[in-house]
C-alpha cells in the first residue's frame, strides 16, 4: 500500500483544502509557483527535464566556468547529472536562450550560487537522479530547496538505520504501508533540510528529525522537530520518484496561474499537472 493510501485510510489526519502538485510529464516542463506569507508574495519556478532531452548539450548549456569544471569530472554518471541538473536549473531560471550567460557555481559548502544576467537577488536548488534532474528558482527573499529521489527498495534498510522511533511511528513503518516510499520520504526530506541550511548530510542525522507528518488533500506535509520555522511538502512527480519541498513555515505555497512573462505558452500548460498525489505512485 503507498503512503497515500496509508494516510486515507485511517493514519488520524485531516485531509484540508487542496494544495499544489505537478507531476512531470514529458521530457521537459516548469510551473510557475505562488510563495505568499508574511508580508511576502513571490514567483518562483520549479522545472524539471528528463535524461535524453535535445538540448542537453555542454556547449549549449553550460558558462564557461561551468564548462571548465564539467570536463574534469571523472566519472560519466556525475557528469551527466552535473549537465541535468545545470539544464534544470535554468530552464527554471528562464534562461535557455542565454544558457551560456548564466553561471551556478558551488559555494564552500557545495551548493549552488548564481550569477549573470538577471540573476541578482535569485536563489536555486538543485537536484538529480540519474534520469531526472528538477531545480527550483526563485527571488532570495523566500527560499526553497528541494531533493528528488528515485524510490530504490535498495535504499530502505540504510535509511531506516538512520531514522528515529518518532519517526518511523510518525509514517507508519511497521503498519503495513510501503516502507520503500515512507523511506524515500523521510530521506528527501531531510536532504533538502540539509540544503536549506546548506550543513549537507554531514551532520548528525538527529538533528534534521522530522516531528511531524500529516496528508493535506493531495500532498504530504509536515515539520522538523529541530526547526519549527521551516516547513516541507512532499509528493510523487513521477512514478518511482519522491519529490520534497523544503521553505519557511510562514509561506504558503501554490501553483500560481500568474501570467508571468517567464513563461511560454507551452510551459503554462504544465501548471496545469495539478491533482497527482501518492495515490498515482502506482502509475506506469
Ligand atoms: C548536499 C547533499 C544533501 C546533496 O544530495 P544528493 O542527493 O547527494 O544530490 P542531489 O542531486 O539531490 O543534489 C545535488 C545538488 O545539491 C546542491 N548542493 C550540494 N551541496 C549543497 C549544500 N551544502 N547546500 C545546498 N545545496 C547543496 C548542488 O547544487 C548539487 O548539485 P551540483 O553539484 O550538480 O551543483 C549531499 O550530497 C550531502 O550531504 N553532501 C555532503 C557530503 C556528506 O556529508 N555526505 C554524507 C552522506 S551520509
Amino acid at each position: 500500500m503507498p503512503a497515500c493510501d496509508a494516510f486515507d485510510s485511517g493514519m488520524g489526519m485531516t485531509p484540508e483544502k487542496t494544495g499544489f502538485l505537478l507531476r512531470f510529464h514529458g521530457e521537459r516542463g516548469r510551473a510557475a509557483l505562488s510563495v505568499h506569507g508574511a508580508g511576502f508574495n513571490e514567483i518562483a519556478t520549479l522545472a524539471w527535464v528528463r535524461a535524453g532531452h535535445a538540448d542537453s548539450r555542454a556547449e549549449t548549456l553550460l558558462h564557461p566556468l561551468e564548462r571548465s569544471y564539467y570536463v574534469t569530472i571523472p566519472a560519466e554518471r556525475r557528469r551527466n547529472g552535473y549537465l541535468l541538473g545545470r539544464h534544470a536549473a535554468k530552464y527554471a531560471l528562464g534562461a535557455e536562450t542565454r544558457a551560456v550567460e548564466v553561471c551556478i557555481e558551488a559555494g564552500s559548502m557545495g551548493q549552488p550560487v548564481l550569477t549573470g544576467p538577471g540573476c541578482g537577488g535569485r536563489e536555486l536548488s538543485i537536484s538529480h537522479q540519474d534520469a531526472l534532474a528538477c531545480a527550483v528558482a526563485g527571488p532570495a527573499t523566500t527560499p526553497i530547496t528541494l531533493d528528488l529521489e528515485a524510490v530504490d527498495p535498495e535504499h530502505t534498510e540504510a535509511i531506516l538505520a538512520k531514522t528515529t522511533q518518532r519517526e518511523r511511528a510518525l509514517c507508519g513503518i511497521g503498519l503495513d504501508g510501503d516502507t520503500d516510499e515512507w523511506a524515500t520520504v523521510l530521506w528527501t526530506a531531510k536532504e533538502a533540510l540539509s540544503k536549506f541550511l546548506r550543513c549537507g548530510l554531514g551532520c548528525n542525522l538527529q538533528v534534521l528529525e522530522i516531528g511531524d507528518l500529516r496528508k493535506t488533500a493531495e500532498r504530504l506535509e509536515g515539520h522538523f522537530r529541530n526547526f519549527p520555522q521551516y516547513r516541507f511538502i512532499s509528493w510523487v512527480p513521477a512514478p518511482g520518484y519522491v519529490l520534497t519541498l523544503v521553505l519557511p513555515a510562514a509561506l504558503e505555497l501554490s501553483v500560481s496561474t500568474s501570467n508571468d512573462s517567464l513563461f511560454s505558452k507551452d510551459a503554462k500548460e504544465d501548471i496545469s499537472d495539478v491533482g497527482f498525489a501518492f495515490r498515482h505512485s502506482a502509475d506506469s
